[in-house]
């Protein structure tokens, strides 16, 4: 039904002019990413970089085309600067365009040059998401957890939490200090040898918080362009659950180095995961590897394991799917205990096999990044 939903749309797309070249959008192979999930179609228009701007109409054109669509309930349309290879590729793992300067190793992204599109997070050597296709199963955890590990290796790194609706770096990093703010920069708070932001640090844990998509999206965009990050070799980023809109936005307006996917042994956990997978393959962002967390159960008294979820899913799912498996950690008390403290344990108890579970992760991560060199395609800012 989705596949052909996207069938759909893409024929109601041939009726939008693309305005630089003549012909349809879909024939110029401007139109990428194209997704379908419940009535919900997303994509995006690659456009040159020196005209995003006046290519505002043509957005809204091809989002009423996409919403008028029978069975789309709702259609989000985004502009992406062009990029030499439209399109993303089977399996998802190559990379589009050129690997602009400074894209490999240490070097940072470029700078947006004056006159185009926001380009956010400028001075960030590699961006990682960290996400599942599930709730629940661990990504806080995770993303807290390999931030620390990235930092303890002489890394300079951040740590972000895209997780507006229920943000967990307050609790996990125990931060209950508002930020400072310097004029209209917020400086980020600093723990354990890291740099972090966090919606959560700035509204009160107690307020509820209802936002409507474009004000999570307002708030993301605040807390990478308006926070000091400074220059960075690396940020984590806390991915709120499932492949929605968040997810969505995120690989498009910033340069993702790549996503990791979290998931648990569990078979419908590994089916979100999947999902998860493939969502990042469509919008041509690498998937740099699958962990599997609650893996088994580790006993605090005796030490004895047991596979309580079936453990080794994730290891099957992710060699199913071609993508690396980086590792897993087990069920424990003590990494809840942990984490629910404040004091994570790579940072707290990095003796355990657990916190060396969590540095071997990071260090294949941060080996594994130097080598893949392009860097993401970048997305305007409308
Ligand atoms: N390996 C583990 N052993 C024991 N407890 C864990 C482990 N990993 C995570 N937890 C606990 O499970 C709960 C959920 O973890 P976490 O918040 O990291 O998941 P999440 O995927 O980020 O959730 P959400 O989808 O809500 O953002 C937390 O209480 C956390 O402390
Ligand atoms: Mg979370």
């Amino acid at each position: 039904m989705g596949e052909s939903l996207v069938e759909a749309v893409r024929q109601a797309l041939l009726t939008v002019r693309d305005p630089v070249g003549g012909g349809n959008v879909v024939e110029a192979g401007l139109v990428q990413g194209l997704t379908a999930r419940d009535g919900l179609v997303q994509f995006a228009i690659a456009v040159p970089r020196e005209r995003a701007r006046e290519m505002e109409p043509l957005r809204q054109a091809a989002e009423r085309a996409a919403a008028g669509v029978p069975g789309v309930l709702s259609a989000t349309v985004v502009l992406t600067a062009h990029r030499a290879d439209p399109g993303p590729k089977p399996g998802g793992a190559g990379r589009a365009g050129p690997p602009a300067a400074g894209g490999h190793g240490h070097g940072h992204a470029p700078k947006a040059p004056a006159g185009q599109g926001a380009m956010l997070l400028p001075d960030v050597g590699k961006i990682v998401a960290v996400a599942s296709g599930k709730g629940g199963v661990g990504k806080s955890t995770t993303a807290v957890n390999l931030a620390v590990a990235l930092a303890a290796q002489g890394l300079r790194v951040g740590l972000l939490d895209a997780d507006i609706y229920g943000p967990s770096l307050p609790q996990m990093l125990g931060a209950q200090e508002k930020p400072r703010t310097e004029g209209n920069t917020i400086i980020p708070l600093q723990r354990w040898g890291l740099k972090a932001m966090s919606i959560g640090f700035l509204v009160d844990a107690e307020t509820p918080m209802i936002w409507r998509g474009p004000m999570v999206m307002g708030a993301l965009e605040q807390m990478m362009g308006q926070v000091a990050w400074g220059a960075l070799d690396i940020m984590v980023v806390d991915m709120p659950p499932g492949t929605g809109d968040a997810q969505l936005t995120m690989s498009q307006r910033v340069p993702l180095a790549g996503a990791v996917i979290v998931s648990t042994p569990q078979d419908v956990a590994l089916l979100d995961a999947r999902r998860g997978v493939r969502m990042f393959e469509k919008v041509n962002v690498p998937v740099l590897g699958v962990i599997e967390n609650m893996s088994y159960y580790c006993c605090p008294k005796c030490g004895d394991r047991a596979d309580i979820f079936g453990h080794g899913g994730a290891r099957a799912e992710a060699a199913k799917m071609g993508v690396e498996f980086l590792g897993e950690l087990p069920l424990k008390i003590d990494i809840r205990l942990l984490a629910d403290a404040g004091t994570p344990i790579v940072a707290a108890r990095p003796e355990t096999e657990e916190a060396q579970a969590y540095r071997r992760i990071a260090a294949r991560l941060w080996d594994k990044l130097q080598g893949a060199g392009a860097t993401a395609p970048r997305f305007v800012v409308e």
